[in-house]
């Protein structure tokens, strides 16, 4: 599998998040499940505290709710890794996540701008409005791909289309959307930040129309991220015109194996079919 100018093992890359940002760690996981990349926890440039606890529940079947709100070291403490790293980045101004790009071409063969998350006030979200300046000044300052990743919203095709004029190399669609869940015994909302970013099951569908949204209007390379639990949920994304395929919420349901059960589906369905994986991307597009 070529992208970027690199050959990655398979298609499948660990969503951010999903790993604890710690070197070792993510460097066992490549080791043991061999996904085709991994993305790191959204580093910030210092150490953030994440919210209070509850901060990740399950909803229902295959579907969370989280507000973890980007708690992580500080992207100083990480090394490199060893497999295909896409490093995430977040930062509460242009000028502060631009640094924080600086340090990530260090670890990271990919940098993913993360200007999506739901759950922390000034950082996410809130950028998205300034993608065009963040994406050129972090252009100008690194020679890895860029990636930009963004949420299921309703003007995505519109947000995608400023990310690549001002010279992103890819996205990454989706992050979580936002939601709420509240506990009628005790009349609160159950989590402490009150509200947070729905993932899994539930997200898959509206991740697929927006990765066929975009892909329909730029073709741009798209690492579809959203409720990918079976192998059949991957192929639906490169259907729809994802290169590559982000597994987080399936991660957690389902244990790491996940990644060698759905890779294992995907090639038995290409021989099925008598196709390579380039003949997947975007085929409902043509
Ligand atoms: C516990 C948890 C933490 C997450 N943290 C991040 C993060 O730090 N940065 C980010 O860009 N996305 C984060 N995400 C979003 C995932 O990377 C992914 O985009 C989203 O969950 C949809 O994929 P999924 O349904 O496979 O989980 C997080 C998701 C979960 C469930």
């Amino acid at each position: 599998m070529n992208v970027f100018n690199r050959v990655l093992n398979n298609p499948i890359v660990v969503a951010s998040g999903i790993l604890p940002p710690v070197t070792k760690l993510m460097r066992d996981v490549c080791r043991k499940y061999a996904p085709g990349g991994i993305t790191t926890k959204s580093m910030t440039i210092e150490p953030l505290q994440p919210h209070q606890p509850p901060t990740l529940l399950q909803y229902d079947h295959d579907t969370y709710i989280n507000a973890i709100g980007l708690g992580n070291p500080g992207i100083k403490t990480l090394n490199k890794i060893g497999c295909f790293t896409i490093v995430s980045i977040a930062g509460n101004s242009v000028d502060n996540i631009t640094l924080t790009a600086r340090e990530a071409e260090r670890i990271g063969d990919a940098i993913e701008i993360n200007v999506s998350s739901p759950n922390r006030a000034g950082y996410g979200e809130s950028l998205s409005s300034h993608v065009s300046k963040i994406v050129k000044e972090i252009k100008g300052l690194v020679t890895v791909p860029v990636l930009v990743k963004l949420g299921p919203w309703e003007n995505i095709v519109d947000i995608s289309g400023k990310a690549l004029s001002a010279g992103a190399d890819g996205l990454t669609l989706t992050n979580t959307i936002k939601g709420m869940i509240i506990d009628v015994h005790s009349m609160k909302p159950i989590l402490s930040y009150k509200t947070g970013g729905i993932s899994g099951r539930a997200l898959h569908p509206i991740a697929v129309r927006a990765v066929y949204e975009v892909y329909k209007e730029y073709q741009p390379v798209i690492i579809g991220t959203g409720g990918v639990i079976s192998w059949e949920d991957a192929v639906e994304f490169m259907l729809a015109g994802a290169t590559l395929v982000g597994i987080g919420s399936g991660i957690i349901s389902k244990g790491f194996d996940v990644i060698r059960k759905v890779n294992q589906g995907i090639e038995e369905y290409l021989e099925s079919k008598g196709l390579k994986l380039k003949d997947l991307i975007g085929y409902i597009v043509r």
